[in-house]
């Protein structure tokens, strides 16, 4: 079988771990672990869109010394539930305390107290409320979902003064797949694929944003914010001498049906054709000859104390 039996959402996103990590720009992410020293502990964190936690596997790594609450929500139960048992079954286990109330989890770790909240809503409604307020806000692989714009002023709402957001994975325009199959019809696909992430309603009725990494560097200035570190976090995955890492021959078989499912509905392509790309698409990662590139960046921004 060349392509899997079925797609999941949740395998995806455990797949891009390794993938992500790989991209992450040691800039941004540097400037991000030294702004979070400089707040007054606890550090009071907010996560928008948590996925299977990947983010907070990584905030748990960088925040050794530095005691966090965390709050971290996604808009879909199903995956909130799962990075509440990911959290719980690590090695050295967490425990759900206190018991009963409101469900946070406090992580067991050498180092400084680490408390989770796990929270099933929509991120945005919550920031923007403005009833909880936070010292940082984390949002990965999320901008390109929503109006930027709209976001970050949800964001700056559930900001205390001189609190910092930070952006990593933040797709911005380019998705490339080598070799070529049909250079034309790769960029004729590329252009409507990016068309229909700008065209379809994903998040609160806003559309998403193919350009959400460069919007956001004039849309913090907008908001009152500074921009204090951006830099380039684009994927590259491509096969080694044994095959791909990890899991991410999936993340890729996932990226191709994802494009295939846009070009489907966007219904300017005849499906035949594009059925008989993807297809192609599938057997050179069977083959591990497929290299997808997709340019991102990662943005860490402030607002002052004054805004
Ligand atoms: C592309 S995934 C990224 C997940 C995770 N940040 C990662 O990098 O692995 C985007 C996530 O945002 C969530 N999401 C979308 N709209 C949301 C909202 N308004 N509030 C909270 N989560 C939202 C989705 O359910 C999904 O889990």
């Amino acid at each position: 079988m060349i392509e899997p039996d079925r797609y999941s959402f949740r395998r995806y996103l455990d797949a891009k771990r390794s993938v992500d990590r790989r991209a992450r720009n040691r800039r941004v992410a540097a400037a991000f672990r030294r702004a979070l020293e400089g707040f007054d502990e606890p550090v009071e964190l907010c996560e928008i869109g948590t996925g299977t936690g990947a983010m907070i596997e990584t905030i748990l790594e960088w925040t050794v010394d530095t005691e966090v609450r965390y709050t971290a929500i996604d808009v879909d139960p199903a995956l909130v539930e799962a990075a509440s048992d990911g959290i719980a079954d690590r090695p050295r286990g967490s425990s759900r305390e206190p018991a009963g109330s409101d469900g946070s989890m406090r992580v067991d770790r050498d180092g400084a107290a680490f408390e989770v909240e796990f929270r099933a809503e929509d991120a945005l409604a919550h920031l923007a409320d403005g009833e909880s307020t936070y010292d940082a806000v984390v949002a990965q692989a999320f901008l390109d979902l929503t109006d930027v714009r709209t976001a970050l002023e949800a964001v700056v709402n559930g900001l205390r003064p001189g609190g910092i957001a930070y952006f990593p994975i933040t797709f911005d325009g380019v998705t490339s797949l080598v070799p070529p199959i049909d250079a034309e019809l790769d960029e004729r696909i590329e252009r409507r694929f990016h068309r229909r992430m700008d065209a379809t309603e994903k998040v609160d009725g806003e559309t998403g944003d193919s350009e959400a990494g460069r919007r956001l560097l004039t849309a913090i200035p907008e908001t009152g914010g500074r921009v204090v570190a951006a830099g380039g976090s684009d994927w590259v995955v491509r096969p080694n001498d044994d095959g791909y890492a990890a899991d991410e021959a999936y993340f890729l078989h996932h990226i191709v049906d994802t494009i295939e499912s846009a070009l489907e509905a966007d219904g300017t392509l005849d499906a035949e054709r594009l059925r008989t790309w993807a297809e192609a698409r599938h057997e050179q990662i069977a083959a591990a000859e497929l290299v997808y590139l997709a340019h991102q960046l990662d943005v860490l921004g402030r607002w002052p104390a004054s805004t």
